[in-house]
């Protein structure tokens, strides 16, 4: 079996984990207030390539730490990415109709629903990892968990990523103006996923600096293939608009460089992200995997 053969079987099964998981978490659609726990549901569980609860279970588990303690974080993450995508396709932000194949949170909720499903969908994030009663993970550790998932998603990470993302729009921007937009606005929760997986497993900070340097080039070569694909890729593919970016007059890897010098933007970062590797003892081969799939990836 190839590496990209193991990782694929490990990443269904998961997928099916997290699925689960996420259903147990998230409060019954019938419970009341139904429609704001329905548009929870909707724009939380069943779809989305779990890319970032991938990362916290091969990390994770290749550091020692079983499946089941990584559900918290792993459905931690995934929760705060929801938030993301659902304020992401506001009509105040990308004002995007089609997410996941199917319409957006707003579309189908209305908006005031979305934002506060969305709000909701975060302290979920939060108190699945404050409350989550794995035994092996010690409270401080888990505080620092809740640390650094705080700061991903405030001004410094996720949030003030977005800001710099909407006052860019019908501006020129830099290379290096977007790389730090793209770390900020994706690569911080893509970080953070890494983290949260290592800290699930160990109390060892070494292996976490080597780890920190594979997961931050991987973050930006995660948004600049994604810059790609919204102007090179289909609806049908994506499963979500393409060309929003060029429509939304956003400057991106894609309208700065070319698709050629992209690539070979996003390339780099993936060698990067795999070099960083060879420091750690432990076996790397799902996360050499999962960085080239980034790559490779077609939605
Ligand atoms: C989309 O993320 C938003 C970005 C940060 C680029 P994904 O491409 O991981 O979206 P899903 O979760 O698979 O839908
Ligand atoms: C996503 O960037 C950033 C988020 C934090 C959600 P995009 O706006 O490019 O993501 P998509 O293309 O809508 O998924
Ligand atoms: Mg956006
Ligand atoms: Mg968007
Ligand atoms: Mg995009």
């Amino acid at each position: 079996m190839t590496h990209s053969d193991h990782l694929e079987a490990c990443w269904q099964r998961w997928r099916e984990r997290l699925e689960a998981y996420l259903d147990r978490l998230l409060p019954a659609a019938n419970a009341p207030p139904k429609k704001l726990h329905a548009a929870m549901r909707y724009a939380a569980i069943g779809a989305g390539k779990r890319y970032r609860a991938a990362l916290v279970y091969a990390t994770g588990t290749s550091l020692g730490a079983s499946e089941e303690s990584l559900d918290a974080a792993a459905g931690a993450i995934e929760l705060i990415h929801a938030f993301s995508l659902i304020h992401d396709d506001l009509p105040a932000m990308d004002d995007d109709d089609l997410r996941r194949g199917k319409p957006t949170c707003h579309k189908a909720f209305g908006e005031a629903t979305a934002i506060l499903a969305g709000d909701a969908l975060q302290t979920i994030a939060f108190e699945a990892i404050a409350a989550e009663l794995v035994p092996q993970i010690a409270p401080a550790r888990r505080l620092q968990m809740l640390h650094v998932l705080a700061r991903t998603v405030g001004s410094q990470g996720l949030a003030g990523g977005q800001a710099i993302d909407l006052d860019l729009v019908s501006k020129t921007a830099t290379c290096e103006t977007l790389a730090t937009m793209h770390n900020m606005k994706t690569g911080a929760l893509i970080l953070a996923a890494v983290q949260l997986g290592a800290l699930t497993a160990t109390d060892d900070q070494e292996p976490l600096q080597h780890l920190v340097r594979y997961a931050q080039p991987l973050g930006l070569a995660f948004q600049v293939v994604d810059d790609i694909l919204d102007g090179t890729s289909d609806t049908a593919t994506l499963g979500k608009t393409a060309g929003v970016d060029r429509a939304l007059g956003k400057p991106t890897f894609l309208s700065v460089l070319g698709e050629g010098a992209a690539r070979q933007y996003a390339e780099k970062q993936g060698r990067q992200a795999i070099a960083a590797l060879e420091a750690v003892t432990f076996d790397t081969s799902l996360l050499e995997a999962l960085a080239r799939f980034t790559l490779r990836r077609s939605h």
